[in-house]
């Protein structure tokens, strides 16, 4: 097959897969690394990319509506977790899908899928930056708009996804939210591998309480991944989700087609002429109080 044939099966069979599923044409190393993305995926070299480092100080105030959540806390009764070569991801096979509004959305959003990111030690991981600091990892819940049929319809659309972010940080107990997942992780070791669940814990039990869901920066950007897609509203939280050591190591086990997958973080890219607002709202604390929480952890842990 020529090239220009593979890459087009490529993009057919992403298509199908809600991207990556089964086709391994980009990476993070080498010739398949990020700085070679571009090259077949015009739009990685966009203007509006993500992730970016979010300069605190330069974020503006502004008050949003809050974000509403539901099925958030109800366990997923059917899951589905597939290594996808590039991360792990979740989906969920039952109904009625998690969904979120409110905020700086237009509209409701449904839950496509949840993934991660991660890096070769506690230093790097996390794609977002905040101040400059990287983290052990990152947690990205993808949302598509119910405006639209599906994820790959909502992925062509301005506006079309939203991510939830959080900042994985190292807590010295384990986090029990994620006791079936991390025995699920040890199933889709392979890519390709995966596994189903019936009843896995709710996303709030994955992610942090409502009440810890308030505070968050949010800007425009992409997908991380090929395509790279410009239609992403980004919602950052401040508060970490916090992991073991052993729960962190366990994601970098996992295996690509190339080898043991130890690291799947894209380089942060230019702001350009963007901002990022931070949700002020109901604020009872400064605005960089819980940044400031992050840092502060970030340095106990010594991961700097
Ligand atoms: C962690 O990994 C990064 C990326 O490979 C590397 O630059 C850094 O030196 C490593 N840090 C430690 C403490 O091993
Ligand atoms: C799930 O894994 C099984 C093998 O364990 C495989 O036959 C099946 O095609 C996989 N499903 C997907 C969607 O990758
Ligand atoms: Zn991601």
């Amino acid at each position: 097959m020529t090239a220009g044939a593979v890459f087009f099966v490529c993009v057919f069979v992403e298509i199908l897969q809600n991207y990556g599923t089964i086709c391994q044409d980009f990476g993070y190393d080498g010739t398949e690394g990020p700085n070679y993305w571009g090259a077949k995926y015009a739009q990685c070299v966009g203007k509006h990319q993500s992730p970016i480092d979010i300069e605190v100080t330069k974020a503006i105030t502004k008050h949003f509506p809050p974000l509403v959540f539901s099925h958030f806390d109800e366990p997923i009764q059917k899951a589905f977790l597939i290594n996808n070569g590039h991360t792990v991801q979740m989906k969920i096979n039952s109904d009625p899908k998690p969904t979120i509004k409110g905020g700086p959305l237009s509209g409701e959003f449904e839950f496509a899928q949840l993934h991660y990111h991660w890096g070769q030690n506690d230093t790097v991981g996390s794609e977002s930056q905040f101040d400059h600091h990287t983290y052990p990892g990152e947690m990205h819940i993808v949302f598509f708009d119910k405006r639209y049929k599906d994820f790959t319809e909502a992925g062509n659309k301005p506006s079309g996804l939203t991510v939830l972010a959080f900042i994985i940080i190292i807590d010295e107990h384990d986090n029990l939210g994620y006791d079936n997942f991390e025995d699920g992780l040890k199933d889709v070791i392979d890519e390709s591998a995966n596994r189903t669940f019936n009843n896995l814990d709710s996303l709030s039990d994955l992610t942090r309480p409502e009440g810890e869901r308030s505070f968050y920066y949010t800007y425009e950007g992409s997908l991380t991944t090929p395509p790279c897609s410009e239609v992403v509203t980004w919602i950052e939280f401040t508060n970490p989700l916090p992991m073991s050591r052993e729960q962190i190591n366990a994601f970098r086990k996992l295996f690509s087609k190339n080898g043991p997958l130890t690291h799947n973080y894209r380089p942060i890219q230019p702001l350009n002429d963007r901002i990022v607002y931070f949700n002020g709202a109901d604020s009872k604390l400064p605005m960089s109080h819980l940044t400031t929480v992050l840092i502060i952890v970030a340095c106990v842990y010594n991961i700097f």
